[in-house]
């Protein structure tokens, strides 16, 4: 009988693992769970009889996927896969995948609460302003970039978007205006919002060259991943620009340093946050679930990320 872990760090809640649950022992199959863990030796031991691991932004590495000699399939129960070692999970033959969509709208409505708080002084009780009418930059316009558009038009803001990856005209079609590259999105925007994924080509990407070419009144708005920005970067634009300010859904490394020089224009999550829904557990818990069993009774590879 196949066996399939759940494991979380930060779990989900509890009605989704339920869910799960039920549609694991539904196709006859072993649910087995692990949650709130610290070490990555937890990990290992729980994954050693596992034919298929459901994961959340849990690491699993070369260690855990040596560890798991039993293990088939890997899916995040998300977006972002950077925590999955993608090039040991090919060479033991594991499937690699992810949720794509499935949480997007938690994280989009994050992006623009958190745009408000910063646009209203973190609610400090001082005069703030508006989003109506403002210019608004998604970098990277995938499904996390799609729901903040439809949000932030609902709001009256003008919506501009660059993502290498995805048509102008598609864009268009869907009320967004496409610049040509970053440079143009950041001297455009006085809002921007990072939506891309954390690889080789994105990390660090996020550095001072660019912030500055932002406007008056400029605000960072991080729902991505940390390493996604130069710290130093960030930190010169902090003090060079004392209009600047920046939202992110979890705490950047230099984060003290922020917190000690530039007091009222950032604001953090303590944990990452975006994707912790009852509807998102729901919809991206079931959905990993769902592709397992379908792998297991079909061979579906559909979403496969390692390929
Ligand atoms: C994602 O990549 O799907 C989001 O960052 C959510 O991550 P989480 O499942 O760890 O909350």
């Amino acid at each position: 009988m196949n066996k399939i872990l759940v494991a979380t760090e930060k779990p989900f809640a509890k009605a989704a693992v339920e869910g799960i649950r039920q549609i694991i022992e539904k196709a006859g199959y072993e649910m087995a769970l692990l949650e709130n863990y610290t070490l990555k030796s937890e990990l290992m031991a729980a994954a050693a009889d596992a034919d298929a691991i459901i994961i959340r932004s849990d690491i699993v590495d070369k260690d855990v996927m040596d560890a798991a000699k039993q293990l088939k399939i890997v899916v995040r129960a998300g977006a972002g896969y950077d925590n999955i070692d993608l090039e040991t999970a090919t060479q033991h033959g594991v499937v690699a995948m992810n949720t794509p969509g499935q949480n997007s709208n938690a994280v989009a409505e994050l992006a623009i609460g958190m745009m408000v708080l910063a646009a209203r002084n973190n609610f400090n009780g001082t005069s703030g302003s508006e989003l109506k009418g403002k210019k608004l930059g998604l970098h990277a316009y995938g499904y996390v970039g799609k729901a903040v558009a439809t949000i932030a038009k609902g709001f009256g803001m003008d919506v501009y978007a660059f993502d290498p990856f995805v048509a102008k005209e598609k864009m268009e079609a869907e009320g967004i205006k496409p610049v040509a590259d970053a440079p143009e999105l950041y001297t455009t925007c006085q809002y921007v919002s990072l939506h891309m994924p954390a690889n080789a080509q994105t990390k660090k990407s996020i550095n001072f060259e660019l912030l500055s070419k932002m406007p008056k009144g400029a605000t960072l708005i991080n729902t991505a991943r940390k390493e996604v920005v130069d710290e130093e970067g960030l930190t010169q634009m902090f003090t060079e620009r004392p209009d600047f300010k920046y939202v992110s859904d979890v705490e950047p490394d230099n984060k003290s340093l922020i917190a000690e020089k530039f007091s009222g224009r950032f604001f953090f999550t303590p944990k990452k946050i975006g994707a912790q829904t009852s509807e998102a557990n729901n919809n991206a818990g079931l959905a990993a679930a769902r592709q397992i069993v379908s792998f297991f009774k079909t061979g579906d590879k559909t979403f496969q990320v390692n390929k």
